[in-house]
Formats: C-alpha cells, sequence, structure tokens
C-alpha cells in the first residue's frame, strides 16, 4: 500500500470470516478505501476467484490498486459511486456474486489529509468530498444554504442540540464574507455553543456538524438503502452481505433493510393476521456485533462501529 496510505480496517477477521464462503468466488467492496478488508478477501481467494473494488475517491483507488497489484485472483477496480452498483455488476459482467462488503464512512486517510477538509482539528478549505472531482462541497452548503436547511441537517445529520443557534451564527457571520475553511468556520461554532456546554464531556463542538455536513455533501445516507437492496439481489443463494456502521442514522437504515427483507411478515402490528405474503430473502447471520476491546486499544476508530451480516435465501 501507498505509504502515504493510512488506515486500520475495522473488524477484519470478523469481517472477512463472516463474508468469505466460496474461495472461487466472486466479492465487491463497495468501500473499498486503502484495500484493507480486500486485500485480506483477495489473499483467501484462488485464482478462479474474483474481487471487484469500488471507491468513489481517486486517492483511495490508486493506494487500492498498488495494494492489489499482486493478488493471485482476479482483480478489477472501480472509480464510481456504490448508489451505482447495478450498472457496475453490469458492465462487469457479475450479475450474480457470493459476497458484498459495505465499510460506511470515511478512512482515516481522508480524515487525516488536511487539505480534504473532513476534520475539525485541520485548517483547510471547507471541501468533504469524497469524491473529488464532484462540484458540490462544504464550502456551498456552509455559504448558500438557508437558515432553514442548515438547520434541518445539523438536526437531522448532526443530532445536534445547539443546531438553530449555531445555523443562526454561520448567517449571520457570512453576511461579512463568505466562510471558506474549517478553521473558521470551527470558531464560528465555538463561538455559538454556550461556554459551559462547550467544556463539559461529549467531544468536539464542531464533530457533529462536521458530520452534518459530510454526509449532506456526499449524500451519505439517501443512497443506502436502495444500493443495499441492489447487493442483496445480485448475490446468489448462499451468497453473504456485510455492513459496517459508524453512526447511528446509518446504522438504523442498515438495521431496518435487514430486518425488512429477512422478515416473513411485514403487516403494521396493529393487523390481527398477516395479509402481507412477504417472503424473506435473508437470513440475519450477525446482528450489531461491535469491536473486541484488545482492538479498541489499538483502533478508536472501532469504537462505535457495528457489523452485520446476512446470507441470501435459496
Ligand atoms: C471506511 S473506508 C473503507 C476502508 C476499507 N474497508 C479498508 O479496510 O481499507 C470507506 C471508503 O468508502 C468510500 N466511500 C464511501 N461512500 C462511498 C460511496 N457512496 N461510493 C463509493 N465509495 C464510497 C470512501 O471514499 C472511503 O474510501
Amino acid at each position: 500500500m501507498s505509504e502515504k496510505f493510512h488506515h486500520v480496517s475495522v473488524m477484519p477477521e470478523e469481517t472477512v470470516n463472516g463474508l468469505v464462503t466460496n474461495l472461487s468466488g466472486i466479492y465487491v467492496d463497495c468501500t473499498l478505501g486503502g484495500a484493507g478488508h480486500s486485500k485480506m478477501i483477495a489473499d483467501r481467494l484462488n485464482e478462479a476467484g474474483r474481487l471487484i473494488g469500488i471507491d468513489q475517491d481517486i486517492s483511495a483507488i490508486e493506494a487500492a490498486r498498488e495494494r492489489l497489484a499482486d493478488c493471485r485472483c482476479r482483480v478489477d477496480i472501480v472509480n464510481s459511486n456504490f448508489s451505482n452498483l447495478e450498472s457496475i455488476l453490469s458492465e462487469q459482467g457479475a450479475e450474480s456474486v457470493d459476497g458484498i462488503l459495505f465499510d460506511l464512512g470515511v478512512s482515516s486517510h481522508q480524515l487525516d489529509t488536511a487539505e480534504r477538509g473532513f476534520s475539525y482539528m485541520l485548517d483547510a478549505p471547507l471541501d468533504m468530498r469524497m469524491n473529488q472531482q464532484a462540484d458540490f462541497s462544504a464550502y456551498d452548503v456552509v455559504n448558500s444554504y438557508d437558515m432553514d436547511e442548515l438547520c434541518r441537517i445539523f438536526k437531522e445529520y448532526g443530532e445536534e442540540r445547539w443546531y438553530k443557534r449555531i445555523a443562526q451564527f454561520i448567517v449571520e457571520a457570512r453576511k461579512d464574507a463568505p466562510i471558506g475553511t474549517t478553521g473558521e468556520l470551527v470558531d464560528i461554532i465555538k463561538k455559538a455553543v454556550p461556554a459551559a456546554v462547550r467544556n463539559a464531556k461529549g467531544g468536539h463542538p464542531a464533530k457533529r456538524i462536521f458530520q452534518a455536513i459530510r454526509i449532506e455533501v456526499n449524500n451519505e445516507l439517501g443512497i443506502l438503502e436502495e444500493a443495499f437492496r441492489t447487493a442483496v439481489k445480485h448475490l446468489r443463494p448462499g451468497g453473504r452481505i456485510g455492513i459496517i456502521t459508524f453512526h447511528s442514522l446509518e446504522d438504523r437504515i442498515a438495521k431496518n433493510v435487514l430486518r425488512e427483507m429477512s422478515s416473513s411478515c411485514i403487516c403494521p402490528p396493529s393487523l390481527p393476521v398477516c395479509v402481507c405474503n412477504h417472503k424473506p430473502e435473508i437470513k440475519l447471520l450477525v446482528k450489531a456485533a461491535v469491536a473486541s476491546a484488545d482492538e479498541l486499544e489499538h483502533n478508536s476508530r472501532a469504537k462505535s462501529a457495528k457489523l452485520r451480516i446476512a446470507e441470501k435465501l435459496a
């Protein structure tokens, strides 16, 4: 792997053990990153196996290409958004696959590269685009969203208690000049959040606002349900989907979609008898597993991670 690309994979053994059941199979990593999980998958596959890795971030693609250069199995790397999973699988001639992985969110590399503008700890231009070619960035959210739009994303995606005050302070501050950097935004947030709250435990005052803006810039939640359904649709019977989430909003979507697809009844609870005739498509194998104490000791990023694995039924 490129020496410059830092990311420690979360729950690597649990994920790969749960996902890979066919050593000659086709596996799709929808969030390739630096290919941590992918390299482990590829190392298990034999010459007949195939790995398809997808990432929207070109620097992740470059690092993964390097890391996966000498694999025994066939490797195909696709620079795209996994919201295009349906067409990617069709273009790759892989309509039916053995496993699909989603390790959501940003990589440590993205967070730690100051100029990507993801971190409230590093001063840089407001950016936060996972796809460097996209023409919509954190700058646009912070400088063009009106008060109501800012309130909505801070409340919904940041679950931030002081959403209204922070939105007000942003709208006020940008009257003088556009807000250009993460540092300026952090200063505004700090002024908006009362000192007593700011100094209490609960993390950096900008953490939730940065999460909210990042989710908005990359439409992180809006594409999940359809992507998970598309993934399950393209699994062979016995094939598996693995999903690693990092915050409650994305985890709720994963939990609800998998629960619905694994249920034999989706009637409203108020109905006395089942009328839906719903057929379960998957069986849940791993429900919200968390990292071991040992892993948490060397990877703090694993703290909020939850792993879910499900198997496609025949
Ligand atoms: C947590 S990292 C993956 C790390 C990887 N599993 C590893 O072990 O090295 C998430 C990666 O997914 C990518 N990503 C997030 N959302 C995406 C999307 N909708 N489409 C494509 N790539 C996405 C990010 O750019 C990032 O590189």
